[in-house]
């Protein structure tokens, strides 16, 4: 049977998160503390410090969603934790959070794939049937998945090396823009000349829906090598080129990908699905839409809230799950690495 109530938590990246979200798909809280300002000097995440910010925060960010769902512990019929795949510290600094609520209260406990928690997000903030076609592009993971069912997931492609929003982080950091990289790189794009710098778009020549961002990277790099080689630095307008360049060849591969991947799903009433950070940034999101319109597929994307890390997919994940009859006990381990 459908648990009624699930609380949700979430601690696989750099965001502590906690929720509790009702089988009729309310969405009673969603708290998230965000770690970016921890890990800001550094350009990337430090799973050292984003373990000890997990473990000093995930309590207090699960009262917090259940002060704000205004629900006890005792009113709870399901806990919903992501288990991996992620940095392993983070994730078990929830799953012992999680294990030490259910042992206390009686509660079930659930462990849940964090990609799974992605991938069933378009059915809680759309509604939409399976099955539809999901494309996760964010900052740790890049795949196409044919979602047919709460644990039935069919991988189309994926990245061979680099996710997106790594991509854009490296390209951020590298032109000395803030972290995160996506939101700065798009601004910086916004002044630019896409058209300047001739970029690769990796894979295009091969057949099928895998993807390459490493190579695209590198291009970035040695475009600025040799900018600084020639005039001594990269000027503001070398920066906006460079970033718009980044950007249409991002997304151009995205799209084509995206085009192979709705061929290749072929159902009738095709939906895509796009969820992850990167499906923020305008001119990616804009190209996929196309791409949905061209092949009169219906276009879904979460709020971006929702879209990157959080706990109600994870607990939304959770009532599908234990509604389709997955269960968890006190042996439940914390995966670093747990394909879909
Ligand atoms: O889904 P998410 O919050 O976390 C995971 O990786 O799971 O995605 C974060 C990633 C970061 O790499 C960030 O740079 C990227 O999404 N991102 C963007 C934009 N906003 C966030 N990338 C491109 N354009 C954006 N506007
Ligand atoms: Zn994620």
């Amino acid at each position: 049977t459908m648990p009624d109530l699930c609380l949700g938590i979430e601690s696989s990246c750099d965001d502590t998160a906690a929720a509790v979200v009702a089988s009729d798909r309310r969405i009673l809280s969603s708290v998230i503390y965000d770690q970016a300002l921890l890990h800001a000097a550094y350009g990337g995440v430090v799973p050292e410090i984003a373990a000890r910010a997990h473990a000093e925060r995930v309590d207090l960010c699960v009262a917090e969603a259940l002060r704000q769902a205004g629900v006890g512990l005792a009113g709870l019929d399901l806990i919903a934790v992501t288990a991996g795949p992620g940095l392993i510290g983070g994730v078990l600094a929830g799953v012992m959070c999680a294990k030490g609520l259910s042992a206390a209260t009686g509660v079930p406990l659930l462990g849940v794939n964090h990609l799974a928690g992605h991938a069933l997000t378009p059915r809680l903030t759309d509604g939409i049937d399976y099955p539809y076609l999901l494309l996760l592009v964010s900052g740790g993971h890049c795949q196409f998945l044919a979602v047919r069912g709460p644990q039935d997931f069919r991988r189309l492609g994926g990245t061979i090396d680099d996710a997106p929003g790594e991509a854009f982080d490296k390209t951020a950091r590298l032109l000395g823009l803030g972290y995160p990289g996506g939101p700065e790189v798009e601004r910086a794009a916004a002044g630019g000349d896409p058209a300047r710098f001739a970029f690769p778009r990796p894979l295009l020549d091969r057949p099928g829906c895998d993807l390459s961002f490493s190579g695209l990277k590198t291009a970035v790099r040695r475009a600025v090598d040799k900018l600084v080689a020639a005039q001594g630095g990269v000027t503001r307008q070398d920066r906006a080129d460079l970033c718009a360049g980044f950007q249409a060849a991002t997304a151009d591969v995205l799209a084509e990908k995206t085009r192979r991947a709705l061929a290749a799903f072929g159902t009738a009433a095709p939906v895509l699905a796009v969820a992850g950070g990167v499906a923020a940034n305008r001119t990616i999101a804009g190209a996929l839409r196309a791409v949905a319109a061209a092949a009169g597929a219906r276009f879904v994307t979460p709020p971006l809230a929702l879209c990157t890390d959080n706990a109600a997919m994870i607990a939304w994940a959770g009532i599908e799950q234990a509604a389709a009859g997955e269960t968890s006990d006190m042996g439940l381990a914390a995966r670093p690495r747990w394909p879909l």
